[in-house]
């Protein structure tokens, strides 16, 4: 078990140096990859930082080499660098795409996410691997190994959906920030967090969806004991993309500016709509209540609700009742 271990961290390492190898040094790479990967402003500093690749657009150009020097299928398939067919015929599972390396902790490569460069309906813009032996999606966040310095320092933690937001942010020398990836955040990954900070700002893409997903996590995160923050960009705009396009100055301030506590953040999502209409300002308080009802810390409960009292304009007494309500459970 723990040879086989051993061996993915071997294989993913030279996958990882191979990638690096064919964007840097390939022609295709250069052209194709290098050419992207510079479109979407990412200098050699942050490539080499996020060991960013290309793989070629070929069947089997990286499991032909790795056999080649005596990796086995079987751990190439292990590893989730190829894909079997039934009748045990197999291909790269990543082709012609850039390549995102995930890493753990220590900065071994345990995945990868694979872009792709055109715009074709039928394909996902990401490939990404597997579950495998050594990577467990749910227990890792993107950027984490680049971050955990800056989350320390800064005592918080920026939470983004995309590889490519973080890089960003990066370059925009916002070091303290790891990405979900797109899928909802897990108690793992809450938890991973909480060994460098007890301090989150959700900043979520700016759509429905988005929101969506802030709203999810910030009980999740709540619930975790950590304190959240959030931070909702324009509509239709990532942290990448909103960064492109007011700058590296004006996109620092933006964060400076518009994080709001959780608290005031669904005040304003939810009781915006709800002000002239006392159902859905009621259950816009209970949205609220519940939210604090999750939070295990008593004092802190306490505090959200003297808050949330003032801001909402409603008697601490009903906010208390309505809470206690909700936490009869813990009792
Ligand atoms: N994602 C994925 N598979 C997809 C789409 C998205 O795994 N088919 C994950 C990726 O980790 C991606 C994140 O979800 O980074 C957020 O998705 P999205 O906002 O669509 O992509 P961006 O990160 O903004 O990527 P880009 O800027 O390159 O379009
Ligand atoms: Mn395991
Ligand atoms: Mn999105
Ligand atoms: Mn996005
Ligand atoms: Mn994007």
């Amino acid at each position: 078990h723990q040879d086989e271990r051993e061996g993915l961290y071997r294989l993913m390492n030279y996958a990882k140096d191979y990638y690096k190898e064919s964007l840097l040094h390939s022609e295709e790479g250069q052209s194709i990859g290098l050419t992207y990967f510079r479109e979407r402003g990412f200098n050699d500093r942050i490539i080499d930082k996020f060991e960013l690749g290309y793989t070629l657009n070929e069947w089997d150009h990286l499991s032909k080499k790795a056999l080649g020097i005596g990796y086995t299928v079987d751990l190439l398939a292990k590893a989730g660098l190829i894909v079997k067919k039934d009748d045990g015929r197999f291909y790269d599972r990543f082709r012609g795409r850039v390549i995102f390396p995930v890493h753990n902790l220590s900065g071994k490569v345990i995945a990868f996410g694979a872009r792709i460069l055109t715009k074709e309906k039928d394909q996902p813009k990401y490939i990404n691997s597997p579950e495998t032996e050594i990577y467990h999606k749910s227990n890792v966040l993107y950027g984490m190994y680049q971050a955990k310095n800056a989350i320390r320092r800064e005592d918080f933690c920026y939470l983004v959906e995309g590889y490519t937001d973080v890089i960003s942010m990066h370059l925009s020398d916002v070091d303290n920030v790891v990405a979900s990836s797109g899928t909802a955040l897990t108690e793992e990954q809450i938890k991973l967090i909480r060994r460098f900070t007890e301090n989150v700002t959700v900043l979520f893409d700016g759509d429905a969806a988005g929101i969506k997903a802030a709203l999810r996590g910030i009980d999740l995160i709540l619930k975790g004991g950590l304190n959240v923050r959030v931070l909702l960009l324009p509509d239709g705009d990532d942290p990448d993309s909103y960064s492109k396009k007011v700058g590296t100055t004006a996109f620092k301030q933006y964060l400076k500016d518009n994080t709001k506590d959780f608290i005031s953040f669904k005040i304003d999502l939810l009781a915006a709509d709800a002000k002239h209409d006392p159902i859905k300002k009621a259950e816009a308080i209970r949205d609220i209540v519940t939210s604090i009802s999750l939070i295990p810390d008593a004092i802190k409960r306490s505090v959200y609700i003297q808050e949330s009292s003032s801001l909402l304009k409603i008697q601490e007494t009903v906010l208390l009742t309505e809470l206690n309500k909700l936490r009869i459970g813990d009792l």
